[in-house]
């Protein structure tokens, strides 16, 4: 018995901020941040228009590719650093939104790497019997944006994926996976306030604690050797080369990250799936994204074998490779 995804879907909310119009707010330019980061365009959700919105959105498109009905899930997993609020979980909201039946619903934090790390919970859950498991990744980044910080403000876009994974007799599916994370850079990219450390109070919104905090520099020095590592890591369990892999999709957060970690595997840019130039880096949203364009352009085909990597906050990071 395998693991597969089974159907997949993706949603962005419609309003689209470019560099031209950051150009108008802060110090920057066009330039800077195509060059220094890959990312064009990114989109905004609106005041009205929480996370659990874009993750039930993605949800019911990946039932519908999968032909399964709402009332069949099982389980829904939502990896998120940006939940509605800090409780109920957004998975509980989705699962009252999509209309499906009283089920294990919940959500996970490891950042960027929640929508792959979700993808193991899920593993197990199918491995003791569970089936028709939605996992979804979903962020709403630009409502934790400081738009007076131009070293993050560039960075972030909102945007949610989804898979509805389910177990299989075809020799298709999970195929191996690496997962590890470093809490000692916790500090290098986090949200500080809101929290049990600072709760919220003015003084937490007035210094703009509230807001995501990210030592760019000292982030990427670790995000390209942990890319690497788990590419590596995830390939030498199964024992298949990097070389063998037929489609690449890394976690969208700078276009130079993702070349070196491609340069290093050998894998060509034409291998690579990439989304940050249009949506820029959503996080635990980005691989779910990812995977349902490479679907949907005809890139990537059954039987292929598929790598996903990413990095993020905690440190968090990982791989999982997969026979689609
Ligand atoms: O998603 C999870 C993990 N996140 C990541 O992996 C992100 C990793 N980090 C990065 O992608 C990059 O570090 C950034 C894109 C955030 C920044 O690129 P960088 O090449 O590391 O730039 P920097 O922070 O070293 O800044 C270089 C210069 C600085 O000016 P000085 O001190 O050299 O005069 C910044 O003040 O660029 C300046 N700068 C900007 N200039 C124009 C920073 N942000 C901007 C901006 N526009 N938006």
């Amino acid at each position: 018995m395998n693991v597969c995804i089974a159907g997949i879907g993706s949603y962005v909310p419609d309003k689209v901020l470019t560099n031209f119009d950051l150009e108008k707010i802060i110090e920057t330019s066009d330039e800077w941040i195509r060059t220094r980061s890959g990312i064009r365009e990114r989109r905004v959700s609106k005041d009205n228009e929480p996370t659990s919105d874009l993750a039930a959105n993605a949800a019911k498109r990946a039932l519908e590719s999968a032909k399964i009905k709402a009332d069949e899930v099982e389980a829904i997993i939502v990896a998120t650093a940006t939940p509605d609020m800090l409780f109920p979980s957004t998975a509980c909201l989705v699962q009252h939104k999509i209309g499906a039946r009283r089920i294990i619903s919940f959500d996970i934090s490891a950042g960027c790497t929640g929508w792959l790390y979700a993808l193991t919970i899920v593993e197990s859950f199918i491995k003791n019997g569970y089936d028709n498991i939605l996992v979804i990744g979903a962020e709403e980044l630009t409502k934790i944006t400081d738009y007076t910080d131009r070293s993050t403000c560039v960075l972030f876009g909102d945007a949610a994926g989804a898979a509805l994974v389910k177990k299989t007799d075809e020799k298709r599916g999970i195929l191996s996976t690496y997962y590890s994370a470093d809490g000692s850079y916790g500090h290098l990219l986090q949200q500080p306030a809101g929290g049990s450390r600072i709760p919220a109070s003015h003084e937490s919104v007035e210094s703009k604690l509230h807001y995501l905090k990210m030592e760019g520099n000292e982030v990427f020095k670790v995000a390209v050797r942990a890319m690497y590592e788990s590419a590596i890591e995830t390939l030498k369990k199964v024992n298949i080369s990097s070389e063998q892999v037929d489609f690449l999709i890394p976690h969208q957060a700078n276009i130079r990250i993702i070349e070196a970690t491609a340069k290093r595997l050998k894998i060509p840019m034409d291998k690579v799936g990439i989304n940050l130039d249009k949506y820029g880096n959503t996080s635990a949203a980005s691989i779910p994204v990812g995977l349902d364009q490479a679907a949907k352009a005809g890139r990537i085909k059954k039987g292929d074998l598929i790598l996903l990597v990413a990095f993020g906050a905690g440190f968090t990071w990982g791989g999982v490779l997969v026979r689609w």
